[in-house]
């Protein structure tokens, strides 16, 4: 610290001279804060009043104030005839800024400090639609001025339904409106009370993962699976079982060799994430048992359920248990939009009243609004009506990428045809290099194609990538397709 015959010199100290109402508090918070920061050190004289008012261009009077304050403080002393000084023996009260990287810092918690791991990579969802991006459904198609109107009938209604805190189970009208959704357009049927409402599936997978997974337990996990699921279920604890999937879906067997003493599997049954198999009617059977042998819980991811294209699906798997095992997932953010934050999970009875139970120790609910206008958006019949013209939408486009595959991939990637959901895989001949490869170069072109790698905790014996076509019109995919033979040829060549 420099030092003149007047006391400290104080470069850094500054005051914003434009707003005079509150030049003393502005003067006593400067100089507080550069004493426990230690600049300005135990000991220290400070400047004269009258020298410290000429440099900051304040009167001597702000400055006297200013100094009152911090005496009063005990922060400075004032001798008459001798001087203002730093009280002796103040050590900085604050400490410096820690240097560590967060996983070394002292008070995470488990999960603060795991993260980082490298289970955790999750794929960074493209905000614009674009060729081959997945899981996106079609912005362009949405009855934006229809949600609108509902929109603002529903803020029409009495404030204190409006306004004060949600049932933390989910707003009574929608969980009706979910049921009567399900029974329609699903062939599940249940009941509104067994319904709870969640900020999208990843909350629902989340929450499930807290009230059924202690530290260490089990997880049939999908290999290659969804990767936020994953996520859910390894930030409680949980000791991951990556299970193969073949073209029945998971692979029971392996999983019984794997772990018999499962307490949860994770499934997408009626397409596989990102596989795009269909879970067999016998592995369905075989899971259900393989719970309830083992005393486990089986989470139903039906993320894009609702979109088939060709004869209709089997039911949920959840409509088959007879026990009480599966806890169906749903999200309206396929069938309305992932920006709407909404998903529900219908619980086996036996865990609704613990559901009950710690949601409303724990939870303060869904935003009530959003929940309000869905319903209304559903028991109107507008859902039912969207759904129905969103699967001719992308029906159209499942169309446009296979037939453009057809002419311009071929021999280059087996595209798998589907007729459910909102992508294909397209499997890599063996010839071809290394699907990461492909996939950066195509992320190069301005295609968003994902190696199915990516979703893999264990190596995985297929080689491709995931070709979204919900997103984007026709000519956008034709185009992308174009682009992505070209991306290929030139790797190959
Ligand atoms: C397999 C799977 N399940 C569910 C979801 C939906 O999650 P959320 O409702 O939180 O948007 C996604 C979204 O990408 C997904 O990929």
């Amino acid at each position: 610290m420099s030092k003149y015959v007047g006391g400290a010199l104080i470069p850094t100290l500054k005051i914003d001279r434009s707003d005079r109402s509150n030049l003393t508090m502005q003067l006593t918070v400067a100089l507080r804060d550069l004493i426990l920061s230690g600049d300005l050190a135990a000991g220290t004289r400070l400047p004269a009043s009258r020298t410290l008012a000429r440099d900051q261009r304040v009167s001597r009077t702000t400055v006297i104030n200013a100094f009152d304050q911090l005496a009063a403080e005990g922060l400075i002393d004032s001798k008459v005839g001798a001087g203002t000084y730093v009280s002796a023996g103040l050590r900085p009260a604050r400490p410096a800024a820690a240097a560590q990287p967060p996983e070394n810092l002292p008070h995470l918690s488990r999960l603060g400090r795991d993260v980082p791991d490298p289970y955790f990579p999750r794929l960074g969802h493209p905000v614009a639609p674009r060729a081959f991006v997945t899981g996106m459904p079609a912005f362009d198609a949405f009855p934006v001025a229809l949600w609108s109107r509902i929109s603002s009938q529903y803020w029409r209604g009495e404030r204190a339904a409006m306004m004060s805190y949600p049932d933390t189970a989910g707003l009574g009208a929608l969980r009706e409106a979910i049921c009567q959704h399900l029974r329609a357009n699903r062939g599940l049927v249940c009941q509104p009370g067994h319904v709870f409402v969640f900020s999208g599936a990843q909350d629902a997978f989340t929450q499930i993962g807290r009230m059924l997974v202690n530290v260490g337990d089990k997880v049939w996990l999908e290999n290659p699976g969804a990767i936020g699921a994953r996520n859910a279920f390894l930030s409680c604890g949980a000791e991951p079982v990556p299970v193969p999937v073949d073209e029945e879906g998971i692979d029971v067997a392996a999983g019984l060799k794997l772990s018999p003493d499962f307490r949860l599997a994770f499934v997408t049954p009626a397409y596989q994430h990102p596989l795009g198999v269909t879970l067999s009617l016998e592995r369905r059977m075989r899971l259900l048992e393989a719970a309830e042998e083992a005393g486990a819980f089986i989470v139903e991811d039906d993320y894009v359920g609702e979109f088939h294209y060709g004869e209709a699906t089997l039911p949920p798997l959840k409509a088959l248990d007879g026990g009480q095992r599966v806890i169906y997932v749903g999200t309206f953010s396929k069938t309305l939009f992932p920006a709407v934050r909404l998903g529900f999970a219908v619980m086996p009875p036996v865990l609704v009243p613990m559901v009950e139970r710690t949601l409303a120790a724990i939870a303060h609910g869904v935003a009530h609004a959003i929940q309000g206008i869905a319903a209304r958006f559903i028991a109107e019949g507008h859902f039912a009506a969207h759904i129905r013209r969103m699967r001719g939408i992308y029906a159209e486009r499942r169309d446009a990428l296979m037939r453009a595959a057809e002419r311009h991939l071929a021999g280059r990637l087996d595209v798998r045809p589907t007729e459910t959901g909102f992508h294909a895989v397209g499997l890599i001949p063996k010839a071809l290099p290394d699907e990461r490869v492909i996939a950066e170069a195509a992320l190069a072109a301005g295609l968003a194609v994902t190696p199915l790698s990516r979703y893999a905790l264990r190596p995985i014996a297929q080689r491709g990538v995931t070709l979204g076509f919900s997103a984007v019109p026709p000519v956008e995919i034709e185009r992308g397709v174009r682009t992505l033979a070209g991306v290929i040829d030139d790797l190959a060549a």
